[in-house]
């Protein structure tokens, strides 16, 4: 099969448990985007040869992807896909090391050795991330996936508070509040070794979540950074939101919903977007999307409003987003689109203003 031009040994179709190596083309716009955001890194940076690590490789194609920004070093637990890589890696003329490990033992091995770790496994991530935070680099970039959304959007709050030690919330925005708990829980691993985890670019699209961040072992920048991690408030009542612990709905009074504790900063670096903006090619369509969204709304931190479900709630015919947008923007407050949804508005608007501008349009 052949990804942007580079050739890999992969089953045709959809994946299977029981295929010899697992590849996934629905992962696309996650690989294109995180070739796009180490390059925006490495700029910064500015080191020669840096190293980079493929964990949980499969094919090798995300190792591939990346093989003009450094050194690279690929792994994977299971040898068909170490056989699968070795004949890619000559089929592309790429020069790369290729081990046979347990992730986590491969991980280990090289303690600050990697400027960008990407970690791409099924399911969660948290297995590796202790692992993770040992190999980053004290100035690093790291990528997680994560394909067990159902558990922080709480449709298995009891899974949640288990992996991640968090309450979720099931509601219009769960896939934001998912995000959040995610970006925490990388944040926290990477505290334990006095490094700093700052998110730069994280999205969720299909069936999962991507966090991707930089990392530096600092022990004042990771105190600073504490600030972020709380607790979001609430009202299933009238659909008010705040990412602060309050006990009362400030507007209907009602008691309000907990979850948490969680990342309440940015999920984004609007810097960090705009350089990788300048740098995807236009015709990778669904991954500039995706980027495009993520920006124009990176510098707004309350979640995002689903419009039909505070149209339903407040009884209001559903507006057009577009309008909403405007007229929240002409009364001067920061307003966009989200990438989590097609009927999301996000601002930090009071919701009070929110519903008056529902009702105008
Ligand atoms: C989701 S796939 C990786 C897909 C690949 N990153 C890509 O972009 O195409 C997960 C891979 O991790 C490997 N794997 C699962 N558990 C592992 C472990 N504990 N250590 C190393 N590899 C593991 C599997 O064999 C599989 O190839
Ligand atoms: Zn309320």
């Amino acid at each position: 099969m052949e990804e942007r031009g580079l050739k890999i040994y992969a089953p045709e179709g959809e994946p299977k448990m029981d295929d010899k190596v697992f590849f996934n083309k629905e992962m696309l716009e996650n690989r294109d985007l995180s070739l796009i955001a180490a390059q925006v890194f490495f700029e910064k940076i500015d080191i020669e040869d840096p190293n980079i690590g493929d964990p949980l490789t499969g094919t090798g194609i995300r190792g591939l992807r990346y093989a003009e920004l450094g050194d690279l070093h690929l792994n994977d637990a299971n040898p068909n896909a170490v056989e699968a890589v070795e004949k890619a890696l000559k089929e592309n003329n790429v020069e790369a090391s290729v081990e046979n490990k347990d992730a986590n033992v491969f991980l280990s091995g090289k303690p600050g050795y990697f400027h960008f770790i990407d970690v791409d496994p099924y399911g969660p991530f948290t297995p590796f991330l202790d692992s993770t935070a040992r190999a980053a680099n004290y100035n690093s970039f790291v990528g997680l996936t994560a394909t067990d959304n159902s558990a922080p959007t709480g449709s298995y709050p009891t899974v949640c508070e288990r992996r991640y030690g968090s309450k979720p919330l099931k509601n219009g925005f769960m896939h934001e509040t998912a995000m959040r708990i995610y970006i925490k829980e990388a944040f926290q691993n990477f505290a334990r070794y006095d490094k700093c985890f700052e998110p730069k670019f994280c999205y969720q699209f299909k069936h999962y979540t991507r966090v991707m961040g930089r990392v530096t072992e600092s022990k004042k920048r990771t105190n600073k950074a504490l600030k972020n991690i709380g607790y979001l408030s609430y009202c299933d009542e009238c659909g008010w939101r705040k990412l602060e612990r309050i006990q009362e709905c400030r507007h209907c009074g009602s008691e309000v919903e907990h979850a948490g504790p969680l990342w309440t900063g940015k999920i984004a670096d609007s810097r960090f977007t705009e350089k990788m903006l300048e740098k995807i090619p236009e015709e990778w369509e669904s991954s500039k999307d995706i980027l495009e969204k993520v920006h124009a709304e990176s510098e707004i931190v309350t979640p995002f409003y689903d419009l039909h479900e505070l149209a339903s709630r407040h009884d209001i015919s559903v507006p057009k987003r577009d309008k909403v947008i405007e007229a929240l923007d002409k009364k001067g407050y920061p307003v966009s689109r989200t990438h989590f949804g097609p009927t999301g508005i996000r601002t930090d608007a009071p919701i009070e203003d929110v519903i008056e501008v529902m009702n105008e349009k």
